[in-house]
């Protein structure tokens, strides 16, 4: 019931449910109130509330039922709408909705090569949809642009191989889930795996096998033979599990290195699939494929900017004339940020200004997430970040300073590793490039023994 209303939804106005809102729906249709779903969904009651409202509005509009009291009537309301199957090829079942129509296209129906004419569309969908792996997260803060720019590369551009990049928290996960949501009628197949564990090719290979021939005898050979014969969506998170620590950024760890042959091969081959790979840093090859032809690309997702004031207002924080400011000092990164409102309620009862009137940027939990992007740096780039922590605004890097042993072309390759990890920004001062570090990985680096010794 909950596929089929955010379908809807999507497509009569082109965006995805977020995960609030399908939280207030799936938590509604379950029977349980505001006060539980504030609860389960981590935010504010006042909020819920809020968001609920606009739902129901938005869902009468888009079913065309009024939805007001939306406690009381969503389910029997949702139950109600029982289409012939000739005119809206809608039935409902047990609560189960399958869909048929070409009013509500289903990929897997209109064009999957195992769909079977007597099977329900619900059916087609979990056997050539897997999303097992994704994680279900909270999306409060709209991104159009980022998905907009995305679903151009994937669709109209027809990019093969796309790596989404980012620090730990920046939303990788989370906007890829909604770009799911928003292309998944242009696939026959999607499959979503994370590199968590670290398998190596020839396992992901495997369990990639298994997902498409469904246990079943197949001519083909290997993943790539479906990736080129039907239109599929491959995401792989986490990518940076398969890269080496403590060398320069990209560089795989060793028995991992046929990933490389795979990228390069869907990027060469032609074909209307799309991998999506969400990762901290930029492995090699995929810097090297970019450079040869406009079939790869890579996307550096930034932070959350003024849409960030959302989560302040999700998690109940005071003095909105201040939320900018904190926003900036945590760089947008939704993960900081829900960090830092944590301590804040935790410490100054929701109080922005108090939290900032003091004297030191406080990390708190967000000290051990920088921990592991530093423990995978090279000994050249720790002497970088150390030299950038110090600098009070940024800084050219035409040549290395006297304070850092490095040779120029050492050091050069240094920064340029550290660009590849997301870890330094670049930005315009007087019309030439300079370099610095996000005040939050500032703060960090100065008070860490290994930048002390340098
Ligand atoms: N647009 C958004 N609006 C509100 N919250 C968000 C948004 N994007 C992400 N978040 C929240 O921020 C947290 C981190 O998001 P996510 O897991 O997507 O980050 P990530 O870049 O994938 O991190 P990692 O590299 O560690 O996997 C999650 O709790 C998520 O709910
Ligand atoms: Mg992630």
């Amino acid at each position: 019931m909950l596929q089929w209303t955010g379908d809807r939804v999507l497509a009569k106005t082109g965006k995805p449910l977020d995960s609030l809102q399908r939280a207030i729906l799936e938590g509604t249709l379950q029977g349980q109130k505001y006060p539980e779903i504030a609860k389960n969904s981590n935010v504010s009651h006042d909020y819920v509330k809020k968001v609920g409202s606009k739902l129901w509005k938005l869902l009468s509009d888009v079913l065309e039922e009024d939805i007001k009291i939306a406690q009381s009537n969503v389910r029997s309301i949702l139950e109600k709408i029982e289409f012939s199957n000739n005119s809206h090829n809608v039935q409902i079942c047990n609560g189960n909705i399958n869909v048929w129509g070409e009013n509500l296209h289903s990929p897997a129906k209109r064009r999957s090569p195992s769909a079977g004419r007597d099977n329900s569309d619900k059916v087609d969908r979990e056997r050539c949809h897997d999303l097992r792996d994704a994680p279900e997260l909270n999306w409060s803060c709209d991104r159009p642009q980022a998905l907009a720019t995305l679903k151009e590369w994937i669709i109209e551009k027809n990019t093969r191989l796309v790596t989404l990049l980012g620090l730990s928290g920046i939303g990788k996960t989370a906007l890829a889930v909604q770009l799911v949501q928003l292309l998944q009628d242009n696939y026959d197949y999607i499959i979503w795996r994370s590199l968590e564990n670290s398998p190596t090719r020839s396992d992901l290979q495997t369990n990639l096998m298994q997902f498409f021939s469904q246990q079943q005898a197949t001519k083909f050979l290997s993943p790539l033979d479906y990736v080129r014969s039907h239109p599929c969506l491959i995401i792989l998170d986490d990518v940076q599990q398969i890269l080496a620590s403590r060398e320069l950024a990209g560089e795989y760890q060793p028995g991992y290195e046929d990933y490389g042959t795979f990228f390069k091969q869907v990027t060469e081959f032609p074909h209307k699939s799309c991998l999506l790979l969400l990762s901290w840093e930029k492995p090699r090859d995929i810097a090297t494929l970019e450079a040869a032809q406009g079939k790869c690309r890579s996307f550096q997702l930034q932070g959350l900017g003024a849409s960030g004031r959302e989560i302040c207002k999700e998690r109940g924080l005071t003095d909105p004339d201040k939320w900018l400011e904190l926003i900036h000092l945590y760089s947008g990164n939704p993960l900081w940020l829900n960090i830092v409102a944590t301590m804040i309620i935790e410490l100054f009862n929701g109080s922005v200004a108090e939290f900032l009137s003091c004297p030191t940027l406080c990390l708190g939990d967000v000290e051990p997430l920088l921990q592991k992007h530093c423990q995978r740096l090279s000994e050249s780039e720790k002497q970088v970040m150390f030299w950038l922590a110090s600098q009070e605004v940024a800084v050219e890097i035409s040549s290395p300073p006297e304070t850092i042993p490095l040779s120029p072309d050492d050091f050069f390759t240094a920064v340029h590793s550290l660009r590849r990890r997301c870890l330094i920004d670049k930005v315009a001062a007087n019309g030439r490039s300079g370099f610095t570090l996000q005040p939050v990985i500032k703060e960090y680096v100065k008070h860490q023994s290994w930048a002390r010794s340098n």
